[in-house]
């Protein structure tokens, strides 16, 4: 069968039929698929059987495994690389990370090498009267990045932000030794894509702390403008989800948020696997 892209006709988004993620993609498929994925910012696949093994090796394709310091608590027993995102309780206890990702962010941006993107398999998604809940949304960082006025490219070029651990507001609390472990670091405002050249603009309400030269004050006004923009319903792409889906998100291209709008005994479980940039020009 031949491999279809149909964008979602959002700033963002396609998904790739004709594609069957259980059995290893040959050179030329897989590269259809990275072209697509590069292009389009997410992707992704309908009704894929992929056991954990098989998204491991697909994730591999596109980068080295990343490791998220909030799947330490939260792996998949026996295939540490991947990350259950999760509200499902057994024994009392939480087996995944719950609440992830519920306020705009691009994985990891508080690292000084951010991964290159993330996917996430749909393994339980809640439904209530036949409405599917638990969407997530996608932000066209490109899109809002060529929409800005030229006097505030201008006023961007060469901007650095201060990306902090602490700044955003986790459900999950975090130790001292991931504060220790991740210090802050500071990326461009405007990065260049490594794969399309096109401009994205990187900051975020909560991880930006702060911009390198600027007064807190201005500082924050600059960051709350940007954010707001990055996420105006022009630039977003909602996915509705469909268990089996496979998805993958490019973590320059976007940033995203998980709308959570379910509650148990509704059910929502995520496979999630994370891959570097093998260079990571910001
Ligand atoms: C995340 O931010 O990785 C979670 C996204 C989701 O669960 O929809």
């Amino acid at each position: 069968m031949a491999i279809e892209i149909v964008p979602t006709g959002a700033a963002v988004g396609a998904e790739i039929r004709g594609v069957n993620l259980a059995r290893p993609l040959d050179d030329e498929t897989f590269r259809a698929v990275e072209r697509a994925y590069n292009e389009h910012g997410v992707v992704f696949f309908r009704g894929q059987s992929v056991t954990p093994d098989r998204l491991l090796a697909f994730t591999q394709r596109f980068g080295d495994l990343q490791f998220n310091t909030f799947g330490e608590k939260h792996g998949l027993p026996d295939w540490p690389g991947i990350v259950l995102i999760s509200n499902v309780e057994a024994a009392g206890r939480e087996i995944g990370v719950k609440r992830a990702g519920d306020r705009w962010h691009s994985d990891m941006c508080y690292t000084p090498k951010p991964p290159r993107g993330t996917i996430l398999h749909a393994r339980e998604v809640p439904v209530r009267d036949g409405l599917t809940l638990g969407d997530t949304c996608f932000a066209a960082t490109h899109a809002a990045y060529d929409a800005l006025p030229a006097a505030m490219k201008r006023r961007l070029a060469g901007l650095k932000a201060v990306f902090d651990f602490t700044g955003r507001k986790r459900a999950v609390p975090i130790t001292q030794a991931q504060i220790e472990a991740f210090p802050p670091v500071v990326h461009p405002i405007v990065r260049t894509h490594p794969y399309t050249k096109r401009k994205c603009l990187y900051i975020m309400r909560d991880d930006c702390t702060g911009i390198v030269g600027l007064e807190d004050e201005e500082a924050q006004i600059l960051i709350e403008a940007l954010a707001d923009h990055i996420v105006r319903p022009e630039f977003v792409y909602r996915h509705r989800w469909q268990p089996d889906d496979l998805l993958i998100w490019d973590n320059c291209t976007v940033q995203h948020k998980a709308i959570q709008d379910y509650r148990l005994p509704l059910r929502r479980l995520m496979h999630r696997t994370t891959f570097a940039a093998v260079t990571v020009p910001m």
